[in-house]
């Protein structure tokens, strides 16, 4: 008798053994598969399966098998199949007929399901624990360099002086939201499928409640039919996972153009770069790249799980065996993304002459004299023409449009040879009339980073 072919088949073709077998992926849910063990083992006693000695011997049973596992001693065996069947056989061996029993009341589609659940909530809560790590990273840094300037991009062109810390923030933000999404996630997976069996219950009267909390679950899943065939929770996570690895990239674009000699906002850290195996002098900013390229790897994570469900009748389906990989995946480059990312932006130095050499130059201050007008009762058109002569007049002349001479402005426009302009063409006064909410002004920023610390849980040091 084998435990995968029951009574009923015959011998399997060997391509097709190869095709059905998953423990070389799945192996990785053992931990929960023992666990989801141990509570349904204790579950057949309450509901008069089991003995209470024979549930003692299972359990003691399938601790034996962890500590084999976790020693690296289980022959994996294909031919069992998956992990539920491997740790099964390994615990018929060492106990007998008591192993034989714990299948009772229970499915794979049940058994996996619930596996699956509490690995998301393990690997779940080390991803948020890394994401806010990295949030956290970030908010040092911005206190750090809080009086900073640089320029606020759009098209990755220079538009208006502003502050590293507003940018470093408006990174951290995304983090905040991504960090939400995978709460919402983790709070509507926390249902227990046990009990559910293959589609439709079983006629063993478990006490479902009591299984769940036991495994730590807020509630058994309600539908049995769901439980066993649905998987939205893995597309909902591999989907948050895609969208933080979305975010992660983006910031490692940004890393990857500031650290260039173009740019020369940041310098890596030798600890987070790479050299060239050709050009000597070469120190590659290949964190921020790798990073960049795992988003799509994430992105692919979740586009698989998504379309494996796609065309699923209710009911389980073994199609649903191919959603192991692509969560695992997800979970791990993501995590490693953020974790890289951490370090790379906890030992990196930010150059601050670059970043305000950065405002001088680009005429970052025109939106600020075409405000100043408007403030003076000009429309704010006519005002956005008027100042777009006077930059012309300043690329005319080859220098920024804060060094045009008082008499040249006067005759771009009367108004603009007034002597109070010359605070609006400061920088750092500029930077310091946006103090509007969400601005760059110094005191805006004080606030946004108390803020943030505050919903992050991270006291300033
Ligand atoms: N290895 C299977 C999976 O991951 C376990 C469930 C198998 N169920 C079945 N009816 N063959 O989906």
């Amino acid at each position: 008798m084998t435990l995968t072919r029951g009574g009923r088949l015959e011998a399997m073709d060997a391509v097709m053994a190869a095709l059905n077998q998953s423990v070389d992926v799945d192996r990785e849910l053992w931990r929960e598969d023992i666990a989801g063990s141990i509570a349904h083992a204790r579950g057949l006693v309450a509901a008069g399966v089991l003995t209470g000695a024979e549930a003692a011997e299972l359990e003691a049973g399938l601790r034996r098998v962890a500590g084999e596992i976790e020693r690296g001693e289980l022959a994996w065996d294909p031919a069992l199949e998956d992990v539920h069947m491997n740790v099964e056989a390994r615990l018929v061996e060492l106990v007998g007929d008591a192993g034989r029993k714990l299948h009772t009341a229970r499915s794979r589609n049940d058994q996996v399901a619930t596996d699956l659940r509490l690995w998301c909530r393990a690997r779940g809560r080390e991803t948020l624990a890394a994401v806010r790590e990295l949030a956290v990273v970030i908010l040092d840094v911005a206190e750090r360099e809080i009086d900073v300037l640089m320029p606020a991009y759009t098209h990755l062109q220079r538009g208006q002086p502003s502050r590293l810390s507003h940018h470093l923030l408006a990174w951290q933000e995304g983090l905040g939201r991504d960090h939400g999404r995978l709460c919402d996630a983790l709070a509507r997976l926390d249902e227990c499928p046990l009990g559910s069996g293959a589609a439709a219950g079983t006629g063993f009267a478990l006490d479902r409640e009591a299984t769940a909390r036991a495994l730590g679950f807020g509630r058994a899943t309600r539908n049995s039919l769901d439980a066993t065939a649905s998987r939205d929770f893995l597309m909902e996570l591999a989907s948050a996972l895609a969208i933080l690895g979305v975010h992660l990239s983006r910031i490692g674009e940004e890393l990857v153009l500031w650290s260039s000699s173009e740019w020369g906002f940041v310098a890596l850290s030798d600890a987070f770069t790479t050299s060239s195996s050709m050009m000597p002098q070469k120190k590659n900013p290949d964190v921020a790249e790798l990073v960049r390229g795992k988003a799509a790897v994430l992105v692919g994570c979740a586009t698989t799980l998504l379309v494996l469900e796609k065309g699923l009748a209710f009911g389980y389906g073994r199609d649903l065996q191919e959603d192991k990989r692509p969560i695992f995946d997800a979970f791990h480059h993501a995590l490693l993304s953020v974790r890289a990312l951490s370090g790379a932006i906890a030992t990196a130095r930010f150059e601050r002459a670059r970043l305000e050499g950065a405002l001088r130059g680009g005429h970052l201050v025109a939106t600020d004299v075409a405000d100043w007008l408007a403030a003076r009762g000009m429309p704010f058109r006519s005002a956005h023409h008027v100042v777009g002569a006077l930059v012309r007049r300043a690329e005319e002349q080859g220098v920024d449009v804060s060094e045009l001479s008082a008499a040249a402005r006067a005759e771009v426009h009367p108004e603009l040879g007034a002597p109070e302009i010359a605070a609006v063409l400061d920088a750092r006064a500029a930077v310091e009339r946006r103090a509007v909410v969400g601005g760059p002004a110094r005191a805006r920023v004080v606030e946004a980073l108390a803020e943030a610390r505050e919903r992050w849980g991270a006291p300033s040091p």
